[in-house]
């Protein structure tokens, strides 16, 4: 009786063994190697609900204009300023799930990650907040998360937002900035800031609005030192990138929405 017992615990235990590796390969295989990279995920003949979402939010990402158009107001990508489809230190990298909820003294509550996406269609997008359940919204969402997996939940991630530039002792400069931005920016952005062909425009109507994170002089000087000139960041000192970014505070672009909709019909229209 107890050998019978015995060996029936065996053979489960064998049958066990035999059997998970091939009930389980790809997951196994994709843990070990850590989660399968984009381009592999577009390369899949299926994908499940998770990772199909997590290709459509890249895509959003990387290509707004085509794939989130609806609730776009100028000529961003959030790759423009997310960089590297938001992988990248020091440019506003995307791997920030852990980080929400979080207070947010911008709207004066506490912001779910939709939330805080939603924001950044109203201001760096110049567009329409999306609903909370916009298919948009969740597939962002889906690739925010895919980004953050292995960052410790509630710990900031290393080289998130950008950098904080130290007191250089001088006020941010616009006279100068223009000189910095003649001789460093025009040639891709263009001397009216109206950008050109796989270059965005830094200020103008199809630029982001005076609400957005950018249109804040450190926040932009941060960026601009660390990852501008494109290629060659941190190659500016931190006065020439305060400069620039007083230069470009002082340019036309849209209103804060938050300040007038009639004046946002009216850019509308012009537009
Ligand atoms: C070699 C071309 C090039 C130069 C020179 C350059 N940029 Fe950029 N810049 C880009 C590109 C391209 C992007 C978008 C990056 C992307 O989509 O991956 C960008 C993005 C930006 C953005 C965020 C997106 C936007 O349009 O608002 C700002 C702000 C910016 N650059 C400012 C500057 C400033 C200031 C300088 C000069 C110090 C500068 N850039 C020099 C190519 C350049
Ligand atoms: C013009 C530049 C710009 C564009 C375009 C832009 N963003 Fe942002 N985004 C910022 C800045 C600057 C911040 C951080 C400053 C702030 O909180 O206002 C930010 C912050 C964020 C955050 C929070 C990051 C963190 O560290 O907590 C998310 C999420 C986000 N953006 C999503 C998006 C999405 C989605 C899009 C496109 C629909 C987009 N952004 C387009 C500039 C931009």
């Amino acid at each position: 009786m107890q050998n019978m017992t015995l060996i029936r615990k065996l053979i489960t235990v064998v049958s066990l063994i035999t059997a998970t590796p091939v009930l389980l390969m790809p997951s196994v295989v994709w843990a070990q190697q850590g989660q399968p990279t984009i381009e592999q995920l577009l390369q899949e003949p299926f994908l499940d609900d998770y990772y199909s979402n997590v290709v459509y939010g890249y895509e959003i990402i990387t290509d707004t204009q085509n794939n989130a158009s609806r609730y776009v107001g100028n000529s961003l990508n959030c790759s423009n300023c997310h960089l590297q489809a938001g992988t990248q230190k020091e440019a506003l990298p995307l791997n920030v799930a852990g980080m929400y909820p979080k207070w947010r003294a911008k709207n004066g509550k506490r912001n779910g990650i939709g939330l805080r996406i939603r924001e950044c269609f109203l201001y760096s997008m110049d567009g329409i907040m999306p609903p909370e359940d916009a298919p948009e919204v969740l597939a962002i969402s889906a690739y925010v998360s895919y980004l953050s997996q292995g960052q410790i939940m509630g710990a900031e991630p290393e080289g998130r937002g950008v950098p904080t530039l130290p007191d250089t002792g001088y006020d941010p400069n616009p006279a100068n900035g223009r000189a910095v931005y003649l001789e460093q920016c025009a040639s891709c952005h263009g001397v009216q800031g109206e950008g050109m062909v796989g270059m965005p425009p830094v200020w103008g109507l199809n630029s982001y609005n005076k609400g957005a994170g950018m249109n804040d002089i450190r926040e932009a000087a941060g960026f601009i030192w660390a990852n501008m000139p494109l290629g060659n960041g941190k190659s500016l000192s931190h006065q020439q990138a305060l400069d620039v970014s007083a230069y470009l505070n002082l340019q036309i672009r849209p209103s804060d929405p938050r300040d007038s909709k009639f004046l946002k019909l009216l850019e509308h229209l012009i537009n």
